[in-house]
């Protein structure tokens, strides 16, 4: 059987463990590729509330496997404190695997993580503060600590004293920070090691073999594509690539292999941290939205900013991922409005512009031109049938599918697994 991925279309917070504990009853294995804790998906299920930085969100349902790729960064610390908190809460977590190729967030990589956000001043990226860049860009300068070398111990002393020198020349010279002890730091690994050691597999082959034996894989992404290192309002993003492309490279997983690709929006747009979002709102209209959604990131408990649905942004997710089908997300929360408005294009410069532009600049001097629908009075609020949908909330959903180009496949009117309308079957 195929894999299938569910990717956020948007900043990230687009609902995508919902999504995930929804199909994941109907999967053999849930699968993170990107990311590290700088996520956090929340799940709401017959269990209980789950908030989720690391482990997969389908571990709620029995014998769903959660691996989590190579193109993961861990840290340890917090994936062992999440593992415990949901094992007692009654969630078997033995059926969690960890590549061994996976990076590790190391102590370093957290403390540089705030010296570089408090040195960029006024151009701070708003990161979560968990290491997520410092690590990767350790991953990408050849100077990572994997998981596999925790478990190698006369390897890893000398690695890891290497990468420390360096490290606390940059943390007291450039920043004016404290040094890291050598001992404190291996001190850690040592029992990373111990704890890391029973869940280290050669993920890619497991992948393979769950494949080969017909079982159904869904790969969850983290963050969004706007956040994409590559694709994303760069430098205002993550380190890693939420987006397809890094679903493949984040696994050691084929392209063939993939199936299906959901799109997973909310009907209204958000973001955390700085940089430009056009169709962002100011007034009123913003605090009752977040107010309402408890538009609160997961992680830092930062207030996320609040914009209206971007069609602009909707048809390049689209176009970078090549959607099979979408999922719209807090529907529920436009209830009440007496209209709804859609971003259909830019303006700027003067002339209108149909495509998300590359420049990060010129993204921040684009003024949205909307589009005003009327709303809905009847709630949406927990509906499970599309015939349940005012005829507003409908034509809603239906210019939104015109805009990014793809069709709706699920729609969320509430937080739990229940408030979910199937409008049509993704595993096909
Ligand atoms: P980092 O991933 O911690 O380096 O943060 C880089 C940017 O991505 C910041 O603007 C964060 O707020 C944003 N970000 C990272 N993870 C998430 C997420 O899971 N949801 C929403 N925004 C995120």
């Amino acid at each position: 059987m195929p894999a299938y991925a569910v990717i956020g279309g948007q900043w990230g917070d687009e609902g995508k463990g919902k999504v995930i504990d929804y199909l994941a009853g109907d999967v053999d294995s849930v699968v993170r590729y990107a990311g590290g804790n700088n996520a956090g998906h929340t799940v709401v299920n017959d269990k209980g509330t789950f908030q989720l930085h690391l482990v997969p969100a389908g571990i709620c349902w029995p014998n769903v496997y959660g691996i989590i790729g190579n193109g993961v960064v861990v840290d340890p610390d917090v994936l062992v404190n999440e593992l415990a908190e949901i094992a007692a809460r009654g969630i078997d977590t033995s059926k969690l695997y960890i590549s061994e190729r996976a990076h590790v967030i190391m102590p370093y990589h957290i403390v540089l993580d705030h010296l570089e956000e408090e040195a960029r001043g006024d151009a701070a990226i708003g990161t979560t503060g968990r290491g997520i860049g410092p690590a990767y860009v350790d991953k990408t300068g050849r100077a990572g600590i994997r998981v596999g070398d925790l478990l190698d111990w006369d390897a890893l002393v000398p690695m890891v004293e290497q990468t420390l020198k360096h490290k606390n020349a940059l943390i007291t010279k450039i920043y004016g920070g404290e040094p890291l002890a050598l001992d404190d730091v291996l001190a850690k690994c040592r029992i990373w090691a111990d704890q890391l050691a029973p869940f280290a597999k050669p993920t890619e082959q497991l992948i393979q073999d769950l494949l080969a034996q017909g079982k159904r894989v869904l790969l969850e992404g983290a963050q969004g594509t706007l956040l994409d290192i590559d694709h994303g309002s760069y430098p205002y993003v993550t380190s890693s690539s939420p987006s397809i492309g890094g679903a493949c490279t984040g696994l050691g997983l084929n392209p063939q292999a993939i199936k299906g690709v959901l799109g997973v929006f909310k009907a209204y747009s958000t973001r955390v941290g700085g940089g430009p979002m056009p169709s962002e709102i100011h007034d009123e209209e913003a605090s009752v939205i977040r107010e309402k959604a408890q538009e609160f990131g997961v992680t830092t408990g930062r207030a996320r900013r609040i914009g209206w649905f971007d069609g602009v942004a909707g048809k390049y997710s689209q176009l970078v991922n090549g959607f099979t089908g979408l999922v719209l997300t807090r529907l529920d929360i436009l209830d009440g409005f007496k209209t709804v408005k859609v971003c259909v294009g830019y303006m700027v410069n003067g002339e209108r512009l149909d495509r998300f532009p590359a420049n990060t600049g010129l993204l921040a001097r684009c003024e949205p031109i909307y589009e005003e629908l009327p709303g809905w009075d009847q709630p949406t609020a927990s509906a499970t049938k599309l015939s349940q949908l005012p005829d507003n909330a409908l034509a809603y959903v239906k210019r939104i599918e015109e805009l990014v180009g793809c069709r709706v496949q699920i729609i969320s009117t509430g937080p739990s697994r229940a408030e979910t309308i199937q409008v049509e079957p993704v595993f096909t």
